[in-house]
This record gives structure tokens, sequence and C-alpha cells, in this order.
């Protein structure tokens, strides 16, 4: 039979049926540990038991009714969100959901052309960096190689140099609306930002009327630490998007602003068919609640530490980079691709974000015990591909 799914992914060497914590089963029920956790989407683990039974409790009561509609769950997701943007009081914004990271920053865009008004529409991005893969969300992704083939994309971006003030400067006129960047460059190679810089952007943001949006899809949510990538550096932004763990698993993407940033959208000028519905908000409201109860950005943070220092325990690898539990770790004299593909052989699921780099993300629930493990694994797998 043809193989029935386009070819934009490579053929999967494996099949995942079922889950649990930061533990993944394939067909023939091999475990694995997940260190991956579908790139930073599962950070509470595989089928957590508040997750699934919100879901499945919502799924047996209502599944849709169209945004024309209230519906259950909304309100409570978006002022939570709110809250944890102000990091535990109100940050005075407001929210739209969206179905996935890419659909939040079209609503950003969007937003920001709206604000900007008529002349004062372009969005400065950062080279390396990754929005989306929709036609404005690929302009506005920092990587010309993945432009080629779809041009002519959508106009009004353009893209700085990443952490250099004096590049972003230059790129600045009156015709731009917004500065679109990520606290730490996932996709990028695992990049993160420092005080000074994104400090600097403010400040040049407010001098000039420009929006600071932060694309917060891979980052936000614990993942580094504290609520939001951005709380590292100490700045305030006007725009924030969100996608990945906020459901555990679930779809769903939020871009939260400024209250009176939002209010530039009237009636009409953005919608969804399916963005903020019972099902998906039912999920978010169990992932949010439940990351508040066991203070997720503080685990993060202690298994980050663990995570870290067990790494640089390894010979090949030459150091960590990131913040919290979006983590890269840098190894000499073997190619990361193929580490990571032995390693999803021998048991543990991770990614190579660059030649020479591998991707860490796991579960923010991970235990010590599964770091050790994983560490075992990873730690054959090099010297294997070494020799
Ligand atoms: C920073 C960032 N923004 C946006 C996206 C796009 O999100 P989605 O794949 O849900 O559209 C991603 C996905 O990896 C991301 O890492």
């Amino acid at each position: 039979m043809t193989y029935p799914l386009m070819p934009n992914y490579n053929r999967p060497a494996v099949t995942f049926v079922r889950g649990e914590g930061a533990y993944l089963y394939d067909e023939s029920d091999k475990r694995y540990v997940d260190w991956l956790a579908g790139i930073a989407v599962c950070s509470l683990g595989h089928a957590h038991p508040a997750v699934a039974e919100a879901v499945s409790a919502q799924a047996a009561k209502l599944l849709h009714v169209s945004n024309l509609f209230g519906s259950e769950n909304k309100m409570e997701v978006a002022t939570t969100i709110d809250t944890l943007i102000g990091d535990g009081s109100s940050a005075d914004g407001q929210v739209f959901f969206a179905n996935s990271g890419a659909e939040a920053n079209e609503c950003a865009i969007k937003l920001a052309r709206k604000f900007g008004g008529r002349g004062k529409h372009n969005v400065v991005a950062a080279f390396q960096s990754f929005h989306g893969r929709t036609l404005a969300t690929l302009a506005a992704t920092g990587q010309p190689q993945k432009w080629e083939v779809f041009q002519p994309l959508p106009e009004g971006f353009r893209h700085a140099v990443w952490a250099d003030l004096a590049d972003l400067e230059n790129k600045l006129d009156e015709t731009v609306a917004a500065v679109l960047l990520e606290p730490v460059q996932g996709e990028g190679g695992v990049n993160p930002a420092t005080v000074e810089y994104f400090a600097g952007v403010r400040k040049l943001c407010d001098e000039r009327g420009i929006l600071f949006m932060i694309d917060e899809v891979q980052a936000g949510l614990a993942r580094t630490g504290r609520w939001f990538g951005f709380q590292n550096f100490d700045i305030k932004p006007d725009v924030v998007t969100m996608a990945k763990a906020l459901g555990n698993g679930m779809p769903i993407g939020a871009c939260w602003a400024k209250e009176s940033v939002a209010r530039a959208f009237e009636p009409g000028d953005h919608a969804t068919t399916f963005g903020g519905g019972p099902l998906a908000t039912s999920a978010a409201r169990a992932t949010l609640d439940t990351m508040i109860a066991i203070d997720a950005p503080a685990m993060a943070l202690a298994a980050s530490q663990t995570l870290s220092e067990a790494l640089m325990g390894l010979d090949a690898v030459t150091g960590t980079r990131g913040l919290g539990l979006l983590m890269a770790a840098e190894l000499k004299d073997v190619d990361a691709k193929a580490v990571a593909a032995k390693c999803l052989e021998t048991g543990l699921v991770l990614n190579a974000v660059t030649p020479t780099a591998l991707r860490l993300t796991p579960p923010i629930v991970i235990t010590d015990d599964q770091i050790a493990e994983g560490i075992e694994i990873l730690d054959a797998a090099i010297k294997t591909v070494a020799s």
C-alpha cells in the first residue's frame, strides 16, 4: 500500500502507543525514557490523571459550541494566564485563544498591525528564531533557508542579529509596529537572551512606541524555572504568546496582550472556530491548576540542576546551555543526530537541535532516577557512535 502521509516528515522509526509520566511505550511495549516531552509539550508527563480526567469529563459533557457563545473554562484559564504573566497578580491583560503556537503568533502579528495602524505594520524578529510554519509566522521566522521554496512570503518582516542591540536598533524606524523575540531561542539552538539585551529592547520599544512581543510558545509555562521565560530577564512585555505546555498535549495556544493593546481589536477583526473551546480549555485548566499546586517552576529548576550536572559528568559533553529544562548539551567529536538516533534505538527520546548539540526538554515531573536512567543510555549511545 502507498504510504498515505505527505512526505514533509521522514517516516518515523518508532510508533508510541502509550505513556506514563516521563516514560513512553511503543507497539511492542518497549519502554523509553522521554527527555523530549513532545518538544516541551507534556510538561506534567504523559497521561497525567488530572488532565485525563478533566478532558474525559468535558468530552462526556460538551465538546464544542462556537465562540459566538460563552463556554466553560475559558474565563478561568484566561484569568490564570493573566495572573501568571503578572507573577502572582493581574497583569491587566486580555487573552485570545488559538489552537497552536503559530496561530497564537498570527494573532500577535495581526494585533500589532491593527495597533500600529496603516504604515506602521513591520515586525522585527531575530535571525535563528522560530515562530511557526504558516506563511506569516514563517516570514517572521529568522531562518532564510526555510523561506526559499515558499517565496513570495507576506511582507512586513525584518530580522536583526540575535542578542545584538545595535543591529536591532538599526532595523527600527517609524514603520515598525513590534519587536517579536523568544526568551530562549528553542529551534534556533537553545540560545537564551540576557538581562541587558531584553532591558535594551524594552527601552528602545518604549522610546519609539513599539510593542515588545514575546514568543513563549516553547519556553513558557514553568519550563525555564519561572512561569514565563521573560520573567528571568526582569522586563514587562506588551504581548505574550504561548501554546505547547498549555494543554499538556491537548492542542491549544493563547495570545495575551496588555488591555491597552488588546483593545485595538474590535469584534470581527480576528476569530477562530475551535480556539478556546471547552475541551481544550478543560485540559489547560487542569494543567495550570496542577502546575500551580506542584510549584512547577521550582521543580523545573531542581530537575534542570540534576540533569545538567549529570550531563557534565559525561566526557563527550563540553557544556550545557539554556534556562531550566529548556536545555542543550554540546557534544565533542560526535554527530548529535547519530547520537539521538542511537538513543531512540536503545530507549531514550531526545533530539539533535544542531549538528553538535542535543536538545533536552523532559517533562518537568521527571525524577532523579529517570534522569540517571537516561544518562546511562546516552553515555552508551555516545560511545557506540564514537567508535
Ligand atoms: C518559539 C516557537 N514559536 C512558535 C512555534 C510554532 O508552534 P506550533 O508548532 O504549535 O504552531 C514553535 C514550535 O516549535 C516554537 O518553538
